[in-house]
């Protein structure tokens, strides 16, 4: 299975032409599926969800599109309440705030993390739902055997050292032990603009966790727009980072780093 993985496009502060180039890239590398994990927008306005619905309709891969904290309403906050993934759903043509892929070998399942309302005032911070863990192990039980399965997010599920962004979303233990327990072995998520692969031990197994960069946002904290693909394959998996080269706004390739490759089990 070969996947891209891009988060936080940000829609609403793109560099002019930069989304074009964005998708020429990942479709250049012949994934079966593209996972967009979050935050399409900057503040949820009507135009920035256009600009997301245009940049969605011309990919001729299939995608698998999650919601972030950006894409509630920021402004109107009735909406945030009654109907919080409206724009959402009407910009991504899908009703499903969990979307699931299968093609070339595995499944990956998207797990939404974004919430309207926390008893806090972190809004911004990602929670996993109790019936979404239960719902999710329920798709993954329903699976045909021997596929390789995965899980996108838009909050990452653990902490990652140096990476003061990466936090785990409420109920993260929760939920990477009913990843693990299905099979899990990726986990990729956005939100911190910065990315890592690491792998992590959850309860007998392991997990790669894979974060990705901004992938079109002039908010880089310290990193260059970029992008994953990632190849499963029977022995291992195998992680290329993609950058934008060069100084920030000068040009629009990007350029792979070296792949990190993590055994299967
Ligand atoms: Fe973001
Ligand atoms: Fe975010």
């Amino acid at each position: 299975m070969k996947i891209a993985l891009c988060a936080d496009l940000h829609f609403g502060s793109v560099p002019i032409g930069l989304e074009d180039a964005l998708r020429e890239a990942m479709e250049a590398e012949r994934p079966d599926v593209i996972v967009v994990a979050g935050d399409l927008t900057l503040r949820a306005r009507r135009r920035e969800f256009e600009a997301a619905k245009t940049w969605l309709a011309a990919l001729r891969t299939p995608a698998l599109v999650l919601p972030g904290n950006h894409d509630l309403p920021y402004f109107n906050l009735l909406q945030r309440f009654a109907d919080p993934f409206h724009r959402f759903h009407q910009a991504t043509g899908t009703p499903h705030l969990m979307p699931v892929f299968e093609g070339g070998g595995g499944a990956i399942l998207g797990f939404n993390t974004a919430r309207s309302w926390q008893p806090h005032l972190r809004w911004q911070e990602g929670a996993a739902r109790r019936r979404d863990i239960a719902a999710a192990e329920a798709e993954f039980a329903a699976m045909p055997p021997g596929l390789f399965k995965a899980v996108a997010a838009h909050h990452p599920f653990l902490r990652v050292r140096d990476e003061p962004r990466a936090r785990p979303v409420r109920r993260a233990g929760d939920a990477l032990r009913a990843f693990a327990r299905c099979g899990v072995e990726l986990l990729m998520s956005g939100h911190t603009h910065r990315s890592f692969a690491v792998e992590v031990q959850v309860g007998g197994g392991r997990l790669v966790a894979l974060g990705a960069p901004t992938a079109l946002s002039a908010r880089m904290r310290g990193e260059a727009n970029g992008f994953w693909t990632v190849e499963a394959d029977a022995a291992a998996i195998a992680c290329t980072l993609w950058l934008r080269e060069g100084a920030p706004g000068r040009t629009d390739r990007f350029s792979p780093s070296p792949t990190k490759s993590f055994a299967r089990r």
